[in-house]
């Protein structure tokens, strides 16, 4: 009995080392063990910056990272990663870092040759001498220079860092010069061979977008949106067929103008097609049907002239219809061509030339994700890196009349409703009360009636969301209803014999409104999330 007791307890100390001692190695072997040298080196570097200046407004995460560098606890560098096995430092991420002064070409930075990620974004130095130093750094992959006030053109001795898979400049004042040539477009960048994505968004580049960079092998996507860029260089086919599956070349200043090409085989990847904000003109190229992933089409604003286009119904994953503010024409509704959407969740066709009628169940049968259960969760659209919709506060010239249907009720995803500035009247159907996902809706500037069904997301909007109707009452407004009717009028309502539902339709022409009336209508689940999960062939331009 004692001799099993004695063996039990000889056994348990033993598991109990065996324990120990495989804790204490891999505890030893997984700490970040930094070589001495390299905390020398932070050390060096953090006292190149006695000041640091954080601009909140620029960057309202700035933080002070080097004050954390003091002691030898690696946990305390803030920013810094070590290798485990070598304990060099491979990693400095000094976003909003507070750095303020000049990063001089000595600087102890680039005693760092391990360095495999440096991001030095939203610090603001004095002088930009030190960019050159940055090709000694020769086993960076990821460099991050943006929002850094950088001006005039960038080094050619980047072409060195042949192992550059991420660079992003955005945010400076580069200037790729004042004549801008293409071949003044920063050319290092050719000799990238690994680079996979390359932002420069929101800089002063001006010109052409140069061709080599379509024919570049690992380029999957290209920022360039926010410069002065305005024509391709060489033929758009090309831009097709590169390795690029997220180009965003949203242009401020000077604009894309010219026709899409009609161009899109079926070998396109192509998801989402941005061209807002151009002068596009000419007609949506029809062979986008071929392009069975796509899933956003965006041309607000620009100037296409077309009917409206009754093939997108083939497109089965689209998502999102942006066709604002263009030259579309003609009626929406044909027998010929019902329209279904199964994943529409946003449709804006607001500010077109737009005629004809609508029946009354017109959207209700469209798409499939507005009329889920409301039981259903929300899900977020992640669509691209960055793609978002603006809500547009811009009054829509619309001409709609008659009454807001109550089968839109059947909308039970809806997320956003805006039938602003319209000639609609009646009532609001109080079925729309049920519509728990509704976020928002602006039925302003109207000729509506009655009592605003009270609901919390109804009673809940901003007031100028109902205003400027003939007789709207009830919360949010201030007019009470009893001026109207009594409060027992939903009773009444379901006493009534249902009456055939007066139908939103379009002025004609014969109105006097001139050739084609304008009109509009945003109807549609908001894009809320914008987070960069899926990635996208992003097309914009
Ligand atoms: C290094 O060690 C840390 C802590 O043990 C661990 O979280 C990290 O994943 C390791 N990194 C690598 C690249 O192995
Ligand atoms: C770096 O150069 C400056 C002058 O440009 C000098 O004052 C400073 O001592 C130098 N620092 C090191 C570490 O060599
Ligand atoms: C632009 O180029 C022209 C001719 O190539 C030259 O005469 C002019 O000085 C240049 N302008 C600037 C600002 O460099
Ligand atoms: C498209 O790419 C293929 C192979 O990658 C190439 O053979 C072809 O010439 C390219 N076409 C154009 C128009 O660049
Ligand atoms: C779709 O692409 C094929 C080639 O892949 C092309 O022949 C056809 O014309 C395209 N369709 C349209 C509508 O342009
Ligand atoms: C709306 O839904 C109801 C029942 O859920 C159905 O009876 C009605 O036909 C639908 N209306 C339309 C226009 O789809
Ligand atoms: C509703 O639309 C009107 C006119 O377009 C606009 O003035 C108002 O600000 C909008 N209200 C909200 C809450 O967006």
């Amino acid at each position: 009995m004692v001799k099993l007791c004695f063996h039990v307890s000889s056994i348990s100390h033993f598991l109990c080392c065996v324990f120990v001692s495989s804790f204490f190695v891999k505890t030893l072997v997984s700490q970040p063990f930094p070589r001495p040298d390299q905390i020398e080196i932070l050390l060096a570097f953090k006292n190149e910056f006695p000041i640091l200046k954080c601009d909140f407004r620029k960057w309202s995460d700035s933080k002070q990272k080097t004050k954390s560098w003091t002691s030898k606890d690696v946990k305390s560098f803030d920013g810094v990663v070590f290798d485990n096995d070598t304990g060099v430092v491979t990693k400095l991420d000094l976003l909003g870092a507070c750095l303020s002064g000049t990063l001089r070409a000595n600087s102890s930075l680039f005693r760092f040759h391990h360095l495999r990620y440096l991001d030095l974004s939203y610090n603001y130095f004095d002088s930009f001498s030190f960019l050159p130093e940055l090709s000694k750094l020769t086993n960076l992959e990821v460099l991050d220079l943006s929002y850094m006030g950088l001006a005039g053109e960038i080094s050619s001795s980047f072409s060195s860092l042949n192992r550059l898979t991420h660079l992003t400049l955005s945010g400076n004042e580069l200037i790729g010069l004042t004549n801008c040539s293409i071949n003044k477009f920063p050319t290092f960048i050719k000799n990238l061979q690994k680079l996979q994505f390359l932002y420069m968004a929101n800089n002063m580049l001006k010109g052409e977008v140069p061709k080599w960079l379509w024919s570049m092998p690992s380029l999957n996507g290209l920022l360039l949106s926010g410069n002065s860029l305005n024509s391709f260089e060489g033929s758009p086919i090309v831009v097709l067929n590169s390795s690029l599956i997220s180009l965003d070349l949203r242009i401020s200043g000077s604009r894309i103008i010219g026709k899409l090409p009609d161009i899109f085989d079926t070998r396109s990847s192509l998801r989402i097609l941005d061209v807002s904000h151009n002068q596009i003109a000419g007609k949506l190229p029809m062979s986008l049907t071929n392009c069975t992933n796509l899933e956003v089409i965006n041309v607000e604003s620009n100037r296409i002239v077309d009917l409206f286009p009754f093939w997108l119904k083939d497109l089965p994953k689209l998502k999102v219809v942006v066709l604002r503010s263009n030259m579309f024409h003609g009626p929406i509704y044909s027998h010929q061509h019902p329209l279904s959407f199964p994943q529409l969740r946003m449709v804006d066709i607001s500010r077109n030339k737009f005629t004809g009628r609508l029946p009354h169940d017109y959207f209700v049968t469209w798409s499939t994700p507005m009329i889920g259960t409301p039981r259903e969760a929300r899900e977020p659209l992640y669509i691209g890196d960055d793609y978002s919709y603006r809500k547009d506060s811009r009054i829509y010239y619309n001409d709609f009349t008659g009454h807001i249907p109550s089968s839109w009720a059947n909308l039970t995803r809806l997320e956003s409703l805006d039938l602003s500035g319209n000639q609609l009247s009646g009532k609001i159907p109080h079925e729309l009360a049920s519509l728990s996902f509704l976020e928002y809706i602006n039925v302003s500037h109207n000729k509506l009636s009655g009592q605003i069904p009270q609901s919390t997301q109804l009673g809940g909007q901003p007031k100028s969301s109902f205003e400027g109707n003939l007789n709207l009452c009830g919360l949010p407004l201030q007019e009470s209803c009893f001026r109207y009717h009594t409060p027992s009028a939903p009773e009444e309502h379901h006493l009534k014999p249902p009456k055939r539902e007066q139908v939103l339709n379009w002025k004609a022409v014969a109105m006097g409104y001139g050739p084609g009336v304008l009109f509009g209508l945003v109807i549609g689940q908001v894009l809320y999330s914008y987070k960069p999960v899926l990635f996208y062939k992003l097309f914009r331009l």
